[in-house]
């Protein structure tokens, strides 16, 4: 149960790794993210999620060093901490410079590479479900700071979780300005509705999940549709079945959305095993990572 931390070319742990206080990632949420686990060692998603990282970078103007150097600061890390699978988190900063918001005043991009042991969410959130709280904290619009850029900017995120949370739920679920269900604080939201599997469409305001990517794949091949669609927080309230779906969570199911109780169903278990077989997939095809 290891934790190594890269930073510009360094490998610590969390107590030895540092990010300079002048880093615009601490100071103005200036970076951008993500977030993968491993299975057999192997980032799973690994290409998606580096492309996505280019797309929030692109959008915010911040140059993102080489893929060939992520990608080896990904192995040399993952590899330095030897778990078994391990949570990874690759963020990149605009790097350092003096007080101001201008982002000309810092040149030098930061990579940092986390790497975790792996702590699944416990099996209960699974078998009974978790609960979720459509909240008043509104999504940001697209035309704001766009919820499809992964930055390291979560502060409306956190407000919304903090709301949740006073409601006892495990996740928040948010809508935009006028009424559309977004995303979850951390995670893409589905639901079921007579059979029919839908989940927010893109153009609503929300970070295209690669968990979500990739399930929308995995149903499709097996025959289930999934539609993109607008969905209102009234029309998720009357849904037969919700559901959550993230990198770490894969697809969790919501067994209380607000103060009503809607249990696991069988579509819910069935995408659920869906991804679950794949992530299993990429275990089985991974080659052993060689010790250093
Ligand atoms: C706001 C938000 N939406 C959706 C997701 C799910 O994305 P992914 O499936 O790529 O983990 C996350 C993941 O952290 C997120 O932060």
């Amino acid at each position: 149960m290891t934790t190594r931390i890269y930073v510009d070319g360094r490998i610590g742990d969390e107590h030895t790794a540092v990010v300079p206080v002048l880093d615009r990632g601490f100071l103005y949420g200036d970076s951008v993210y993500e977030v993968t686990r491993t299975a057999g060692g192997q980032p799973v998603d690994l290409e998606p999620h580096l492309d996505r990282l280019d797309r929030s970078a692109e959008r915010l103007a911040l140059a993102v060093p080489p893929r060939a150097a992520i990608r080896d600061a990904i192995d040399a890390t993952l590899t330095a901490a030897a778990n078994p699978d391990s949570y990874l988190r690759v963020v990149v900063t605009r790097g350092s410079g003096e007080f101001g918001l201008d982002p000309a005043l810092a040149t030098e991009p930061r990579l940092v590479v986390v790497v975790r042991a792996l702590v699944r969410p416990r099996a209960e959130l699974y078998t009974a479900g978790a609960a979720a709280w459509l909240v008043g904290v509104e999504r940001t619009s697209p035309r704001a700071l766009d919820p499809a850029i992964k930055s390291g900017n979560y502060l409306n995120n956190i407000l919304a979780l903090a709301e949740a949370r006073r409601h006892g739920a495990n996740e928040a679920i948010l809508c935009d300005a006028h009424g559309r269900v977004a995303e979850g604080a951390t995670s893409n939201v589905w639901c079921v509705h007579g059979g029919v599997v839908s989940t927010p469409a893109d153009d609503v305001g929300l970070l295209p999940g690669i968990t979500r990517w990739r399930l929308m794949g995995l149903a499709r091949a097996a025959g289930i549709e999934v539609r993109q669609t607008a969905l209102t927080a009234d029309e998720l309230r009357a849904a037969d079945e919700v559901f959550i779906t993230s990198s770490i969570r894969h697809v969790m199911p919501i067994a209380r959305l607000d103060d009503r109780v809607l249990g696991v169903g069988p579509m819910t278990r069935r995408l659920a095993a869906l991804y679950d077989d794949f992530v299993a997939g990429v275990a089985a095809a991974a080659e052993p990572r060689r010790r250093p």
